[in-house]
């Protein structure tokens, strides 16, 4: 079976096509980063005009690198929520009309459960159950993944989401929109030691976590600084990397903890920051030799619609699908799901 995946809940157009023989066979990816670089965060009223634009050049650009015509697609998913809802309208207006031109069955994905998934394109794949940890720009959840569509909610962010919190702690050190990555490059100059950042929430009971604090006492330290230029710029680099490694402290101090409470011995990690190479090696390297943890790869850890295929396609064969109605859920808790 071919599943056409298409995601558009929020500034990037992503198209797939995924076959549940022979794995992914094409994706095409716009990232509007630029559009919105301008005016410093997403505005949705353009994001949703260059979906627009981009959905029917990419859909023929997946199906040309992969050497298929439409009418070899068997099924369309489409991202339904959470996100924007004109950028949803967007691609589910597109996936509904190809449905109902070429008679196929079509079928909503949850944004999240997409991102949960996303290892699983790659070999090996880990396999159910596992603990997963999303950290992305919109959600930062511990979540218990029994099988699909069995997902318990262990802990979450009670404010900023840890990408939220990167993009925003960036912006202040005027490193740009989205500023995530490049805080991320920014951290390899500096020594995470230098600025003493607290942990929130890591001694805690709870697998809730909070960035805001921490967000704020980095832009309290920068803006305490006082030296000259050469200076500020090794400092800017320090107060990245203690933040950048304050973060992954707390993600990886609660996996840990999930892990041991569920009794899990895999964890997938997964969504944008999950591109963090020292996530990565924190979890690689503190999480011993009895876990074992699986990524997507880069590009698939920021959205695309190659894990909006295979979640989509995986529901399909369960002989799921929408109905006809063109409607989008904004919001849309992923427990919801269970
Ligand atoms: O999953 P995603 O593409 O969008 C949402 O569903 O929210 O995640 C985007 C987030 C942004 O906040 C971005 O700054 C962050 O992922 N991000 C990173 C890195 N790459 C992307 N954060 C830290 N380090 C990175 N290397
Ligand atoms: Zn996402």
């Amino acid at each position: 079976m071919i599943t056409l995946g298409i995601e558009s809940s929020c500034d990037e157009t992503g198209l797939a096509l995924y076959c549940t023989d022979n794995g992914l066979l094409a994706h095409a990816l716009f990232s509007q980063v630029d559009l919105h670089a301008l005016y410093g965060g997403v505005v949705p009223e353009l994001a949703s005009r260059d979906h627009v634009k981009r959905l029917v050049p990419l859909t023929r650009q997946v199906c040309h690198s992969a050497s298929i015509t439409l009418s070899e697609i068997d099924a369309v998913a489409y991202t339904q929520g959470p996100g924007l809802a004109g950028a949803l309208l967007t691609g589910a207006m597109m996936a509904r009309g190809l449905a109902w031109a070429l008679q196929l069955p079509a079928l909503g994905v949850h944004h999240l459960e997409g991102h949960l998934l996303a290892p699983m394109l790659e070999t090996p794949a880990p396999c159910f159950p596992f603990l997963c940890l999303l950290v992305s720009g919109g959600h930062t959840q511990l979540v218990a993944v029994a099988g699909l569509g069995q997902y318990q909610l262990l802990g979450e962010s009670i404010d900023d989401a840890a990408g939220e919190a990167f993009d925003k702690t960036a912006k202040m050190l005027g490193l740009g929109y989205p500023g995530g990555p490049a805080l991320a490059a920014l951290a390899e100059k500096g020594d995470a030691s230098a600025v003493d950042l607290p942990r929130p929430m890591m001694n805690r009971n709870t697998l809730d976590f909070s960035f805001s604090g921490l967000k704020t006492a980095a832009i309290t330290r920068y803006k305490q600084f006082s030296g000259n230029a050469e200076q500020e710029s090794q400092f800017i680099a320090d107060l990245a990397a203690s933040f950048q490694q304050a973060v992954v402290d707390v993600l990886i101090g609660k996996s840990s903890k999930a892990l041991q409470r569920t009794g899990l011995q895999t964890l997938v990690i997964s969504g944008g920051v999950s591109a963090n190479s020292q996530l990565r090696k924190s979890a690689d390297e503190l999480l011993g030799a009895d876990v074992r943890v699986f990524y997507p790869r880069l590009e698939f850890c920021t959205d695309n619609g190659a894990m909006i295929a295979l979640a989509g396609a995986k529901r399909l064969l369960r002989g799921e699908k929408s109905d006809l109605s063109v409607s989008v859920k904004p919001r849309w808790p992923l427990e919801s799901l269970t």
